[in-house]
């Protein structure tokens, strides 16, 4: 059955460069950002896992744990690492999963035969502290993903799960945010806003982000 938002993250034990994992244990009170790789020794990944370990320092003030994944096996994962620290300037520095049995790219629908039979696409998985399923990206094995936009949804997330508003267009952390229309009430809208609102139109109310 394919994950939809919303769902529980399925549960797993698997092979990784950091040891076996138990993802729910694994994953404890953090946020999770969980990706597929085609394959092993492949430049585009090269770059993406690079990306992902220098970002560590964002992912970890945003309370995320990060996890790659590629079908191929665990001593291929080991000698692709060297490459990467090698090539991109920074070691891999969170756990890749070495799913040579399919167990997790089937869990999680990372495989699309029309477009590989084989090789998991990139999938991008963000789970939250509840083990829910909260972004479900999915890439094309030829195009790299942009790691700006991962932190952007993750922000806005965290942001929307606090306060009752929405993101709009682009949004960035630090601009301003969406009141949602489903709050009617005046007095509340004042008390939970302080720094003031425009209303555009009754359903497009515009403030100041409120964390900030
Ligand atoms: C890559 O990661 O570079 C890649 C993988 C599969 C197909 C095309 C590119």
């Amino acid at each position: 059955m394919t994950l939809k938002l919303g769902d529980l993250a399925p549960d797993f034990e698997q092979d990784s460069t950091e040891g076996r994992i138990d993802f729910h244990k694994w994953a404890g009170n953090s946020w999770v950002v969980l990706f597929s790789h085609p394959k092993d020794f492949t430049p585009v990944c090269t770059t993406e896992l690079g990306e992902a370990s220098r970002l560590k320092p964002e992912f970890e003030k945003r309370n995320v744990k990060v996890m790659g994944l590629s079908v191929d096996p665990l001593n291929e994962h080991i000698e692709w690492a060297k490459d990467i620290k090698e090539t991109q300037g920074t070691a891999l520095n969170f756990p890749l999963l070495a799913d040579g049995d399919r167990k997790v790219s089937n869990l999680f629908d990372m495989i699309h035969p029309n477009a590989n039979d084989t090789f998991t696409v990139r999938s991008v998985f963000v789970i939250d502290p509840a083990k829910k399923v909260r972004l479900i990206l999915t890439y094309p094995a030829s195009t790299g993903r942009n790691f700006p936009e991962i932190l952007r949804v993750i922000d806005s997330l965290q942001l929307t799960d606090g306060y009752k508003v929405a993101t709009p267009v682009n949004w960035k952390n630090g601009e301003d945010v969406i009141i949602v229309p489903s709050l009617k009430d005046e007095a509340e809208i004042k008390r939970l806003f302080p720094k003031g609102y425009t209303t555009v139109k009754p359903y497009l109310r515009v403030t100041p982000q409120p964390n900030k």
